[in-house]
């Protein structure tokens, strides 16, 4: 059984105890009936911003992205992690990965793209790579002048309101951050960073946080702030993501609830381009 199978089979085993030790009542409550439809007026805009077409094309963000078996393959990302957030009732999906680029911002961004495009979820996309941040710069958020993002507001320097964007994206919303800042993983569980995350989840009722994360490997971070998240979404690139980190990475994976793993730069075309790798699937992929 490769790791990431044993990974995958081990929060199964986690969310079937959770399930079976959940009271009745909870678990009616959550299944896909008929979803609460948000009030409009709730619903907040934010600072807007016009994203360009060009730099979306350019760095492959939907919904500039034409490849018809890239589209299909979020689409399915997008559902089974729906479904899976509405199973538990979890709200807060990381996105992280074994080393550096793998695509996790890419597929952070998409994944929280095509999540908006679903009419009844509203969506915060938020760069916690505190040292890395890449979120605007794929958005082409950058070089608006005098923006402010999350390291200002983690440094006291901008309030809350200030650092949150709506880009010309339906239900979508952006916590971006312009300055990469050391110290990052004391920032990351410090009171202001848990004030943030309790502020944005107050926001809008059913709204989704998706948080881009550092690897697990180059730093403490995504430890430092699992305390906040709910689910783990780890990519892994093919040829590029060692058996050796990915054994390495066990350890801190055990200690989240990993949520699916998403197989990114796959030579197979087709439906399987960015594959999505779950509790369904786990038995039938090396
Ligand atoms: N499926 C893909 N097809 C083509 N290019 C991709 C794909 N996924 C990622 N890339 C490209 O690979 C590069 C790295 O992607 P990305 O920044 O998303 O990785 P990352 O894992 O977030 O990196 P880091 O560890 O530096 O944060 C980018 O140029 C991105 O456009
Ligand atoms: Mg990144």
């Amino acid at each position: 059984m490769s790791i990431i199978e044993e990974a995958v089979r081990k929060s199964a085993e986690q969310r079937h105890r959770q399930d079976a030790s959940a009271p009745q009542v909870a678990r009616t409550r959550v299944r896909r009936v008929t979803p609460a439809p948000v009030e409009m007026a709730q619903a907040k805009e934010y600072q807007r911003v016009s994203l360009d077409a060009g730099v979306l094309e350019q760095n492959r963000i939907l919904p500039r992205i034409s490849d018809q078996a890239a589209l299909r393959a979020y689409k399915i990302l997008r559902t089974r992690v729906l479904r899976r957030l509405e199973a538990n009732q979890w709200r807060v999906l990381a996105v992280s990965g074994v080393t550096v680029g793998e695509g996790k911002t890419l597929t952070a961004i998409n994944l929280a793209i095509a999540l908006s495009q679903d009419v009844n979820t509203w969506v915060f996309l938020v760069d916690l790579d505190l040292q890395r941040p890449r979120v605007a710069s794929y958005l082409g958020l950058s070089g608006l002048g005098g923006e402010k993002g999350l390291s200002d507001y983690l440094l006291g320097e901008a309030p809350f309101e200030s650092i949150l964007y709506s880009p010309d994206i339906e239900r979508l919303s952006v916590v971006p951050n312009f300055q990469p800042v050391p110290q990052s993983s004391e920032l990351l569980s410090s009171p202001r960073m848990i004030e943030l995350m309790q502020a944005l989840e107050n926001e809008v009722p059913r709204r989704i946080i998706v948080l881009d994360m550092p690897p697990v490997l180059a730093s403490d971070d995504v430890l430092a702030f699992s305390p906040q998240i709910d689910g783990l979404l780890l990519v892994v690139a093919e040829g590029a993501t060692s058996r050796d980190s990915l054994q390495t990475a066990k350890e801190v994976l055990a200690e989240m609830n990993l949520l699916g793993v998403v197989l990114n730069r796959s030579s197979e075309r087709d439906d399987s381009a960015y594959y999505s790798y779950d509790q369904g699937s786990a038995g039938s992929r090396p």
